[in-house]
């Protein structure tokens, strides 16, 4: 799934397919670094709020040392794909193929003279770091609770093939038709948080749930918490939840809008919601229009634990079986 998204996000931030999904990965030394690089830093971030670095923002510490050649090796292989993108937008300015209406992230940074190539490249980086390992474990996640729950898988595999048959490509048009889908993954967002929650510094002094809180305080917001405690059966994988009426109304009007919140909020929110969105959406309706969903017995009540993102204490091993 890593290599999937991995590829999914190179082709937005650098306009090109890294060859993640290519065979002969392993013979690509360039590849396999950035690869490796760009897994390193959620593992080191975590060290870093699990309290396993305390003093690394005192000296360069063992935690620092490592995060900085991390991100220096994203940087230096970043630094290569941004050369090839904008040596080809160049020929394309020469020879006149250059469209300007064109939706193509890259290339329209690249051609605004107000913004330099170390800008673009970091955030290109952001981008690239943050929207890998989090789709990832999502969809693993996502696809885990299908497995466990068959009847459900059932139900969102007979809404695909009724829109779509086994082979038709996933449209704007036909996801519009798919509300099972969305409800599936929202469910499995709220049942398995992938995040531990949203944190902000207080902008003035408040009080909550009875408790001053000064200006300035960092303030964790536990949505992990509150996706539970906000619902019935909480545990219990119900994507029928989301569902609306004819009339659009939520089946369930008790439940918060606000209640189960994976992307944050607010101007700070997740800035490539739209995009994992996509992509998990494209990727179960390839997977379940041929294949059965299904799990190894030792991998049945695995267990969860946070690294930043939610992901399982083993791997999980799937059974992919032909319908
Ligand atoms: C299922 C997948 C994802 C989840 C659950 C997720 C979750 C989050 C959350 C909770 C935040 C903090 C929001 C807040 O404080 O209100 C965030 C920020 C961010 N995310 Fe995601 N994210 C996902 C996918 C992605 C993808 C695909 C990208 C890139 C294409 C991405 C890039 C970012 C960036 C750059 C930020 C920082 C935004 C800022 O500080 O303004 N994320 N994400």
């Amino acid at each position: 799934m890593t290599l999937f998204l991995l590829s999914g996000i190179g082709v937005v931030c650098f306009n090109t397919r890294l060859g993640f999904l290519d065979p002969e990965l392993s013979s690509k030394p360039d590849a396999m670094e950035y690869l490796k690089a760009s897994k390193s830093v959620f593992r080191l971030l975590h060290q870093e709020i699990s309290g396993g670095s305390i003093l690394h923002g005192l000296y360069r510490n063992k935690t620092y040392r490592n995060f900085e050649a991390v991100q220096l090796k994203l940087k230096h292989y970043s630094g290569k794909e941004l050369q090839k993108a904008s040596q080809k937008l160049k020929e394309k300015q020469q020879n006149g193929t250059f469209d300007t209406e064109e939706p193509n992230l890259l290339f329209s940074l690249l051609s605004d003279p107000k913004i330099d190539l170390d800008d673009i490249s970091n955030l290109m980086n952001s981008l690239y770091v943050g929207g890998t390992d989090s789709t990832a474990k999502s969809l693993q996640i996502f696809f885990y609770n299908l497995a466990m729950n068959p009847e459900k898988q059932e139900i969102l595999y007979q809404e695909i093939n009724e829109v779509l048959g086994p082979d038709q490509p996933l449209t704007p048009e036909a996801l519009a038709q798919m509300p099972y889908l969305k409800a599936a993954i929202k469910e499995s967002f709220r049942m398995m948080f992938p995040n531990l929650g949203i944190s902000r510094f207080m902008p003035k002094d408040v009080v909550l749930s009875g408790y001053h809180v000064p200006e300035g305080t960092q303030v964790l917001i536990c949505s992990s918490s509150v996706s539970k405690a906000c619902f019935d059966n909480h545990d219990q994988y119900i994507p029928e939840r989301w569902l609306r009426t004819e009339q659009g109304k939520r089946s369930d009007s008790t439940i918060h809008p606000m209640s189960v919140l994976p992307f944050g909020y607010g101007p700070r929110n997740c800035i490539g919601r739209r995009f994992a969105e996509q992509e998990m959406f494209l990727a179960t309706v390839k997977v379940l229009q041929k294949l059965k969903i299904g799990l190894k017995p030792r991998s049945e009540g695995v267990q969860f634990i946070y690294s930043i993102f939610l992901e399982p204490e083993k791997p999980i091993a799937f059974i992919f079986s032909k319908r």
